[in-house]
């Protein structure tokens, strides 16, 4: 039995909990939260408090506490970065799935004790800006040894990971698409499997065609993983179909939709993930989340963390770049970033703070959650509990 904490005097609770609190985002205004044994064990108005329910009291002064980030989409496990891309690229360069190449040179030739060291910092990162939950997909090895180092590198730092050898055609497999597939579906696929949840795939011009992440899903399907697709990112393609299909997890980017698309995912269980740091810095068209929220559609918001299009872990700033310019409400978008995210990992423990749920929480040096996207930019995160443990939110100098 972990001591409990009561965070009391909190100005606005989101638990993203509607039997606890008002509409979608289970609002409690005065509220208290209890957590103890790294569980949510109470949540509520102050004044219904149990009496003597824990050890330790922190008094918010009025600031507003939501559930810890949970960003279901990541690309971690890299060395190097792209910086000469990223400046060529705001001189007016498009941006390409090539550039991926390389990072994976750069990946390839690194320890394994730097990329570990990489998701760590990439983590606390996160942790300082209010994740507390962080999806990790492999595909910067892109051959069987260094797809599986990546793979077991991110299992050891996280329980959301992804094998995405098919990120794109390995070098070496140039004007010879359908062998490399044959790889990722074939001896890849056995050396990542047991190091990974998701199986993912770049559907895309340039990466992978329809026929081809079909095959891929279906190979990781039969070894007992769950499909989750980069779908419609740079252009419209047969991605998001395939992934509703496939009844994915989610799919992910959904910028380029038809209405047939939008149509697919309001009518199966796909959560569409918008990632518009991804849009921000490849000065790209954004998704329109409206039109998917309107349609019915659940839409998770996630960093996209990579070193090629989208080099950020900071949920806020996706928060407010997703009111600013994908035309979502600052609820749904604090929603998007919390409760969506657990949708898209399917996960029923993080992402709200009900009673039971993992003791994931941020409280905020603001009144209202509104606020992520009202003070943009602003370092709003003031505390962070990942299973009911205080984490730092300063960067460790040595
Ligand atoms: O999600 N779209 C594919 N993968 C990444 C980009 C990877 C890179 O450019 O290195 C993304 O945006
Ligand atoms: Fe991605």
């Amino acid at each position: 039995m972990s001591p409990s904490l009561l965070i009391d005097n909190i100005g606005q609770l989101v638990t993203n909990d509607p039997t606890v609190g008002c509409g979608p985002l289970g609002l409690v205004e005065d509220a208290a939260l209890v957590l103890g044994d790294g569980v949510v064990q109470w949540a509520g108005p102050r004044h219904a408090v149990p009496q003597a329910a824990a050890l330790e009291r922190l008094d918010a002064e009025g600031r507003a506490v939501i559930p810890g980030f949970v960003d279901s989409h990541g690309h971690l496990v890299f060395a190097g970065d792209r910086t000469a891309e990223f400046s060529a690229r705001m001189s007016g360069r498009p941006y390409t799935a090539g550039g991926i190449a390389t990072t994976v040179t750069a990946t390839r030739a690194a320890t394994s004790n730097d990329l570990g060291l990489t998701v760590d910092r990439l983590l606390a990162e996160g942790l300082r800006s209010g994740t507390t939950t962080m999806e990790c997909k492999s595909g910067y090895g892109l051959t069987v040894p260094d797809e599986q180092r990546s793979l077991r590198i991110a299992a050891e730092r996280t329980d959301e990971v992804t094998y995405l050898g098919a990120h794109v055609v390995a070098p070496e497999y140039a004007g010879r698409a359908d062998e490399y597939v044959d790889l990722v579906c074939g001896a890849m696929l056995e050396a990542c499997a047991p190091h990974a949840r998701w199986i993912d795939v770049f559907c895309e011009r340039g990466a992978f065609d329809g026929d081809q992440t079909r095959q891929i899903l279906r190979a990781g399907v039969a070894r007992g993983l769950v499909p989750r697709v980069h779908a419609n990112q740079l252009g419209h393609g047969p991605g998001v179909q395939l992934a509703v299909e496939f009844g994915a997890a989610s799919a992910d980017h959904a910028t380029h939709l038809t209405d047939e698309d939008v149509a697919a995912l309001a009518s199966g269980t796909t959560v569409a993930t918008l990632l518009p740091a991804a849009e921000f810095s490849t000065r790209a068209t954004y998704p329109d989340a409206r039109r998917l929220l309107d349609a019915g559609v659940t839409v998770a918001l996630a960093a996209d963390c990579n070193p090629g299009s989208s080099y950020t872990t900071n949920m806020p700033f996706c928060i407010a770049v997703a009111v600013r310019d994908l035309r979502m409400t600052p609820d749904e978008a604090v929603w998007s970033a919390t409760l969506g995210g657990a949708r898209a990992l399917r996960r029923s423990d993080v992402g709200h703070l009900g009673v039971g749920a993992r003791a994931d929480a941020v409280l905020l040096d603001a009144p209202s959650h509104v606020h992520l996207a009202y003070r943009p930019g602003v370092p709003l995160v003031a505390a962070v509990w990942r299973a009911g443990v205080r984490m730092p939110t300063a960067v460790p100098l040595s």
